[in-house]
């Protein structure tokens, strides 16, 4: 991803929660001199659960169709065990934007719709090889009610409504193209993206950066630069 797409995704996330009164920590808001000058000791906590924002195209070089930018709210890590034994986040999608099917090894997560846009889940169980179980009909928790589903069934989510999506279960999630840009978040155990995701067709997590400009907000994976210019 180039740069001044993740300037321009994390303004456009500003904007959608500032829209709808929802706040950030302090850190949220501020530019790369202002990490220089605020940051010390009392913040590696941060840097070692990897808070603050995320922004990919999961390799698929088209973000405006396949793409999520995110603030990691909360999270921990399992060892050593530092931080909480749960994660948040709050994500931004615009409308018609997408994440690729992926599943989870070890996190459930609830998906949440917040405010704005409208939230649609699509779900597979999983074959034991961890391809996508197209025949197998499963069930899915929505804020505590049992939902028996059939294989690729859409879930319409509400505002104020989540799913509690379970360890090896194929999910994809988007904004419906309705206009709106949507606020949602995720609460969880612990996340571990770079070793928890599976993902189907090539989508990873984790994309390179291509610096045509500079950042205007730091991304949680470009705190290491940090420390090399502190
Ligand atoms: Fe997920």
């Amino acid at each position: 991803m180039k740069r001044s797409q993740i300037n321009a995704a994390i303004e456009n996330a500003h904007r959608a929660l500032r829209e709808h009164g929802i706040r950030l920590p302090e850190y949220g808001y501020w530019s790369p001199d202002d990490w220089r000058r605020n940051a010390g000791p009392g913040h590696h906590r941060i840097y070692e659960n990897m808070l603050g924002w995320a922004c990919t195209d999961f390799g698929q070089g088209d973000f405006d169709r396949c793409g999520i930018t995110m603030f990691d709210v909360r999270n921990g890590t399992p060892e050593p065990n530092l931080g909480t034994p749960y994660g948040e986040k709050i994500f931004v999608l615009k409308p018609g934007q997408r994440l690729p099917f992926h599943f989870h090894y070890n996190k459930t997560e609830d998906i949440i719709s917040y405010a704005g846009g409208t939230l649609m889940i699509e779900l597979y169980n999983a074959n034991p090889d961890e391809t996508m179980d197209e025949t197998t009909p499963g069930v899915v928790y929505c804020d505590g009610v049992r939902k028996p589903f059939e294989p690729g069934q859409i879930f319409e989510i509400p505002h104020g409504q989540s799913l509690t999506i379970v360890p090896r279960l194929y999910h994809r999630f988007w904004a419906k193209d309705d206009g709106a840009v949507l606020v949602g978040g995720e609460i969880s155990t612990i996340s571990v993206p770079r070793t928890d995701n599976k993902f189907t067709a090539g989508g990873r997590r984790f994309v390179p950066i291509e610096e045509d400009v500079e950042p205007t907000y730091l991304l949680n994976v470009d705190y290491d630069k940090l420390h090399e210019v502190a």
